[in-house]
């Protein structure tokens, strides 16, 4: 099939309400033509789950120093002046995270926090967070009870992610709901069709959310606690070894990739279920098997990815799919493409909580690795398997679902569902 064919198929995909709705036909239709071929957006698209897994894991590919050389592509095609468009570079160049930058700097920064997320650290929360998803829980057994249907989005899907994750950085409860408008703006940087008023949108949110944990810090600094942030904190004052932007950065974003993402493996997850009432009822006869709630949540996850695009740029000159690629050139994986090739699950279109062929691609790969994966699968676990414990019956209610209009960051607007408790 002709590269520009694809090309357009992409786009649908990326750009149109349908598309975003539904990208997977779309994802087989490319995936099954080309393993790799050139977008208009300026990057290589990768679309196969084992050539994706060795961009991210090679040491030829790396993250680009202007942040994202497909962004500037954007740019100019806005027709942004110039001089907006060099400050709008600079001012993310100055405000780098681990998830843009290349080693030695990023295995320092990760070094630093990735203690706190070890799988054991992270399973002792379980308790935890079992008792903050009951809490909404009975507050949803409430509304449901009056017969009225419960949208998900609001009063699960969100609420438990920035409660735990809130709670482990030490975010005050009364600041945190405000976090959920200012990390989407600040997040339209990652969609690539997202146009210059969005792109001032997320500077804006950036500034705001830095004002916010500099005010934070400083409050830490004067009585410390026992949360990451102060860790942090601590950490840049004994050796020196992270400064005070690094410390603002590193918050911002293990707030922001803390909940941003799995309140969309909640909601995506959630909406599988309704739409495969044979899964989901198979998955209530198995909710006290933990192995089988593990399996369930690792189906979800491939099957709707909350994220679905990843990207690079080539650091050194290397193929991918028997094609050279140079130094520069930006490659696009498609996380979404890659979960569902054939070449590595079996039957991949269809639904089956109880497949067991290893991860898929939607925690990424390689150094960059998600860092809080395994919080990210304990939280799905325990709301997830919760649900099912606490509601005898659920169905998607009468408003129907509504998808948010991203595409890197694939999540629903709103997912209103009907339950009767047990
Ligand atoms: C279902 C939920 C989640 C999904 C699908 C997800 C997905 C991802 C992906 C694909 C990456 C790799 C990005 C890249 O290759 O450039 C990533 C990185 C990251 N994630 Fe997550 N994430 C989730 C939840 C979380 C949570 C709960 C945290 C909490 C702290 C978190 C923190 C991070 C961090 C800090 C990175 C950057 C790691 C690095 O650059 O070394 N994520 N995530």
């Amino acid at each position: 099939m002709a590269a520009l064919d694809l090309d357009a198929e992409l786009v649908t995909l990326l750009a149109t309400p349908e598309g975003r709705a539904d990208p997977y036909p779309h994802y087989a239709h490319i995936r099954e033509n080309a393993a790799l071929f050139r977008s208009s957006m300026g990057s290589w698209i990768v679309t196969r789950f084992d050539d994706c897994q060795r961009v991210l894991r090679a040491p030829h590919f790396g993250k680009g120093s202007d942040q994202d050389a497909t962004a500037r592509l954007r740019i100019a095609r806005w027709g942004i002046p110039d001089k907006e468009a060099d400050d709008f570079f600079e001012f993310f160049e100055r405000r780098q995270s681990m998830l843009t930058l290349n080693p030695p700097d990023h295995t320092r920064l990760r070094g630093l926090v990735a203690r706190a997320f070890t799988p054991s650290t992270v399973e002792a929360l379980r308790p935890h967070v079992v008792s903050l998803c009951d809490g909404l829980l009975d507050a949803m057994a409430e509304i449901g009870g009056n017969r009225q249907s419960v949208d998900v989005m609001r009063e699960l899907a969100f609420p438990l992610p920035v409660a735990v994750i809130g709670e482990l950085l030490g975010v005050p409860v009364a600041d945190r709901t405000q976090f959920q408008a200012l990390v989407r703006a600040a997040t339209r940087i990652l969609e690539p069709t997202s146009d210059v008023e969005d792109l001032r949108g997320a500077r804006a949110a950036r500034v705001s959310m830095e004002q916010y944990f500099e005010e934070l810090i400083a409050e830490r600094r004067q009585r410390p606690a026992d949360d990451l942030l102060s860790e942090l904190i601590a950490v840049s004052d004994g050796s020196d070894r992270l400064t005070q932007d690094e410390v603002i950065s590193t918050a911002i974003l293990l707030f922001a990739a803390g909940f941003e993402t799995t309140t969309n493996l909640i909601g995506n997850g959630l909406s599988a279920l309704l739409s495969h009432p044979a899964e989901l009822a198979r998955l209530r006869g198995s909710v006290d098997d933990p192995e089988a709630v593990r399996r369930a949540v690792e189906e979800l996850l491939r099957w709707d990815s909350p994220v679905q695009l990843d990207g690079r740029v080539v650091l050194r000159a290397t193929e991918v799919a028997g094609q050279h690629l140079a130094p520069g050139e930006q490659v696009m994986t498609l996380l979404g493409a890659a979960n569902r090739d054939p070449r590595r699950f079996r039957d991949p279109e269809s639904l089956d909580l109880g497949r067991d062929e290893g991860a898929p691609m939607s925690f990424g790969s390689g150094i960059h690795y998600c860092l809080g994966a395994a919080l990210a699968r304990l939280e799905g676990q325990v709301c997830f398997g919760r649900l099912l414990t606490r509601f005898k019956n659920m169905q998607l209610g009468e408003a129907g679902i509504a998808h948010r209009d991203t595409i890197t960051l694939r999540g629903l607007a709103r997912l209103p569902v009907e339950l009767t408790p047990a």
